[in-house]
């Protein structure tokens, strides 16, 4: 997607042919700045500190992880080490198990000389798929924006709500929430968006919104707190979310407060939509609730607030008292049962295990 008049993807190689350049997601909106990861100490870094983040973009750069250390040292024992480390950088995500196990099983194919040249190329088609997937989501979500429209007095917006970034930011491009809503605008389908802030690291207001102001999407930041609200006056016509994780049987894992609006969106007949690629799907597990690990994150991220000060320096501010304990789940699990349907790159599935089942029969 566009940053001023260029295009960019999230990730892509480095001019010397074996780092990578990522976007910084910690200066945005205030700044955009690019970083080089040259080790895979870097990589591990920037996926648990969330240089870079949303579960395709985590997936895609631990690929290109796996890629450096083969670089370096092309054995069995660095193919199982680097897998280890970057495995236990962020647990929830499930396209970071997904694309370290692609890359493992690819690379044992080949012999040791040849590991790092079909490691660097496995990741770019791994990177590759990810906007091919997301551009099929796209396709898939706008029919079911152009259907809401066709509903509307002409000109009235289709009002869509997302939470936390499901956006170009948290994949290679397009993003998955954000695909359908980017495909509709270049439709010329009157779209606006309520952009849930996503305490407590704001992905909503730092990066969702900055993509929305980016490509001149039509948009409203609101409080977390605001969308149940928002859904019992009628303002919301359906809600697109992002998913780090989602079971055999439809269950969804996702930022923190998700669960939260599917209740809201229930309650309030507003469908509730979940944006995916088919790598997000972790067919061994049947009861998200129970099975997901959710990721317990530094409590500062509760306590301090980042912004930009007034003297033009990017700041931490302290919210609450010295001494008050905060806890920090990273994620919720929203039932399958409160789920309208699960937009893929084959199309709209039940969120079911029928509903998967026939959307993927392979795995059945
Ligand atoms: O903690 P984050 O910022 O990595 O969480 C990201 C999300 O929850 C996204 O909604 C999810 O990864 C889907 S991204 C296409």
């Amino acid at each position: 997607m566009k940053v001023g008049d260029r295009h960019y993807r999230t990730i892509w190689m480095n001019e010397d042919g074996r780092s990578i350049d990522v976007i910084d997601q910690r200066w945005l909106p205030h700044e955009f700045r690019v970083v080089t990861l040259k080790t895979v100490d870097d990589v591990a870094t920037a996926i648990r500190d969330m240089w870079i983040r949303g579960a395709p973009l985590i997936g895609v750069t631990a690929a290109y992880g796996v890629a450096i250390a083969m670089n370096e040292d092309a054995s069995d024992a660095a193919l199982d080490q680097v897998w280890e480390k970057l495995h236990e950088t962020r647990p929830t995500a499930i396209n970071l198990r997904w694309a370290l196990d692609a890359m493992r099983a690819h690379l044992k194919a080949y012999p040791e000389s040849e590991r790092a040249e079909a490691a660097y190329a496995r990741a770019h088609e791994i990177a590759d798929e990810d906007v091919e997937l997301n551009r099929s989501i796209g396709a898939n979500g706008l029919e079911l924006i152009r259907r809401i429209a066709a509903g509307k007095k002409p000109g009235e917006p289709v009002n869509i709500l997302t939470h936390c970034n499901a956006g170009w930011l948290a994949t290679v491009d397009y993003g998955t929430a954000t695909a359908p809503i980017y495909m509709a605008v270049e439709e010329g389908i009157p779209v606006h968006v309520y952009v849930d802030e996503t305490r407590p690291r704001n992905q909503g207001a730092q990066l969702t919104a900055w993509e929305m102001n980016g490509h001149g999407v039509p948009h409203t930041l609101i409080v977390d707190n605001a969308g149940g609200h928002l859904m019992q006056h009628g303002q919301v016509d359906m809600v697109i979310v992002g998913t780090d994780r989602t079971t055999a049987n439809g269950d969804v894992c996702n930022k923190i407060g998700t669960y939260l609006k599917a209740l809201a969106a229930r309650d309030n007949d507003v469908p509730f939509y979940v944006a995916l690629p088919s790598p997000t799907i972790d067919w061994t597990v049947k009861d998200g609730v129970k099975e997901i690990p959710i990721e317990e994150r530094n409590s500062d991220e509760v306590t301090f607030v980042q912004g930009r000060a007034a003297d033009g320096s990017i700041a931490m501010v302290r919210i609450s008292p010295q001494g008050s304990p905060a806890a920090n789940p990273a994620f919720d699990v929203t039932p399958a049962r409160l789920i309208t349907g699960l937009i893929t790159e084959r199309g709209v599935a039940q969120a079911s295990p029928d509903g998967l089942k026939a959307m993927f029969p392979e795995r059945s």
